[in-house]
């Protein structure tokens, strides 16, 4: 006999449908799966006949073939165990299933037991902006996550059996539900701007970025509180919104990161990866695509410490999504987009010592030592950052005072004003921050007065710097602008603008 049972799988952070066929014939016993399927899907013929066998059903000792459509996507991964072996016992009426509207996710352990998957919030996302509605079966670890999409009725299983009881009638189930506001509670976060002594320009700077969603690097000396600094951006973020929310969990869901307990990433992501990380790891990708750091990253923080410890090639592989928002990795198998849009967040020493610049310790690095040190962050990267920060050392009197800053809170509500005003500009544009400018916004939005346009000219050519550097220079003027209130952007808008960009000189000119 033969059952069709719908079952899917994510594809980047969307989802398509897959139909598992299952046919149970005459013939010799055997047990074969087609349809493009990768070693993990054929495993899955192991554990169905033992999780069948397990959980005291028959394993049909005929001739089985599943075949999973379309042939021209490629399959991966062990989703589909529950639909092969939901199929084989509808078709050998073991269980009543008619699966119209019902797709089946899940992996089976011998024991029968139904295991999570990964990518069940895309499944359930890209079912529930269908047309129909659909009823969706997955473990019971999955449901909680899949409920977040709403419109979709998420049934979650144990195991086999409490499956084919509720198919059969033997037992009542509800869907799972969950209202996706009730667990944006949000909780304070550890790290707060006030813990940070002196670094006024430090704090100065983080709260620029914020504002406008510019890149930004602290160079200073051992100890100055650059990571310090560096692990509170998040916090002057504005709250995620739900929409912000479910994409950013769809990413983490795809990369397997969501437990059933904390169904939804309530807070802005921040990822420190160590730089011994790969450029795959860093960027995504891998035979079958996943997303990698950046894209963990999307809608807040990626933090690279240590900079000048990354490989080269890492470094450099971050150049495109730092432009684009986004990365699509190409591969034989598929051609995968996920998101990437976040603030990038650098920190090193001045020089291998550390104490380039500084104006009590003596730097003991030699000439050939500091240019090869510096030599490995390139220039098109540098270009790229932003904010290009000094954080000195503090002086003991900053450091014992207990005068108390600003804290997190304070500085994000005038952070989240600023990005309404940003939010109003570009309703029309297709964009949200002054970071994601493109040219031709510049030309409509960033108008200087004569004064900083005539300082502009003057520090272009005198610093020597690229045109990409000029466009940064405004992009981070325009949010200064915006911070001070001023629809125009001024002399003093423009000339901290470019202080942000004079760091490379100053140390090269040692
Ligand atoms: N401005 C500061 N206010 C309060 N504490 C600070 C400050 N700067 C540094 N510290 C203290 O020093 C510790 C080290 O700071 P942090 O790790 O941020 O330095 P760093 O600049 O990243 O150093 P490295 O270059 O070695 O990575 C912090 O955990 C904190 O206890
Ligand atoms: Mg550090």
């Amino acid at each position: 006999m033969l059952a069709k049972i719908l079952s899917a799988t994510a594809i980047g952070i969307d989802a398509t449908i897959v139909e598992a066929e299952i046919d149970v014939g005459p013939g010799m016993p055997s047990f074969n799966i087609v349809g493009l399927p990768d070693t993990a899907v054929q495993e899955a013929r192991e554990r169905v006949r033992s999780a069948l066998k397990n959980t005291g059903f028959i394993f049909p000792a005929r001739r089985v073939t599943v075949n999973l459509a379309p042939a021209s996507l490629r399959k991966t991964g062990s989703d589909f165990d529950l639909a092969i072996a939901l199929g084989i016992l509808t078709a050998t009426d073991q269980t009543r299933f008619n699966s119209d509207r019902t797709i089946v996710v899940g992996e089976l352990s011998l024991s029968g037991e139904i295991r999570p998957v990964h990518g069940i919030l895309p499944i359930a996302h890209a079912l529930s902006k269908e047309a129909s509605s659909y009823r969706l079966f997955v473990a019971n670890a999955n449901a909680r996550e899949g409920a977040i999409a709403g419109k979709v009725e998420v049934y979650g299983f144990r195991d086999i059996n409490q499956l084919a009881d509720f198919l059969n009638g033997n037992q009542a189930k509800n869907p799972v539900t969950i209202d996706p506001q009730s667990l944006f509670h949000h909780t304070n976060r550890d790290d707060d701007l006030s813990e940070v002594k002196g670094q006024r320009h430090g704090k100065r700077a983080l709260e620029i970025s914020a504002a406008g969603g510019h890149h930004l690097l602290f160079v200073g000396p051992p100890g100055s509180g650059k990571t310090m600094l560096s692990r509170r951006l998040p916090g002057l973020l504005p709250l995620l919104s739900l929409e912000e929310a479910i994409e950013v969990t769809k990413i983490h869901s795809v990369a397997g990161l969501i437990s059933g307990d904390r169904p939804l990433v309530i807070s802005r992501p921040f990822r420190s990866p160590h730089h011994t990380i790969s450029d795959v790891a860093l960027i995504g990708g891998g035979q079958w695509p996943r997303p990698g750091e950046i894209s963990l990253s999307h809608h807040g923080v990626l933090f690279l410490d240590e900079v000048l410890e990354f490989k080269r090639n890492v470094l450099e592989a971050l150049r495109e999504p730092l432009e684009e928002g986004k990365i699509t990795i190409s591969r034989a198998s598929m051609t995968t987009t996920y998101p990437a849009k976040f603030t990038l967040v650098a920190s090193c020493n001045p020089c291998p010592c550390g104490f380039l610049g500084d104006t009590k310790k003596t730097c003991t690095c030699s000439t050939s030592q500091i240019i090869r040190y510096r030599s490995r962050l390139s220039g098109p990267f540098l270009d790229r950052m932003d904010l290009q920060v000094e954080i000195p050392r503090l002086d003991f009197s900053d450091l014992s005072s207990n005068a108390t800053g600003e804290n997190s809170e304070v500085v994000r509500k005038r952070v989240e004003q600023v990005r309404l005003i940003q939010r109003e500009r570009y309703q029309k544009e297709g964009i949200h921050l002054n970071g994601e400018m493109k040219v031709r916004h510049m030309k409509k939005f960033c108008v200087c007065s004569r004064e900083a346009h005539d300082l502009l000219e003057k520090s272009i050519e005198s610093l020597a710097l690229s045109a990409r550097a000029y466009h940064r220079i405004l992009k981070v003027a325009r949010t200064i602008a915006d911070l001070d209130r001023s629809e125009k952007i001024d002399i003093e808008h423009v000339a901290e603008a470019i202080q942000y960009r004079t760091l490379d000189r100053k140390y090269l000119e040692f």
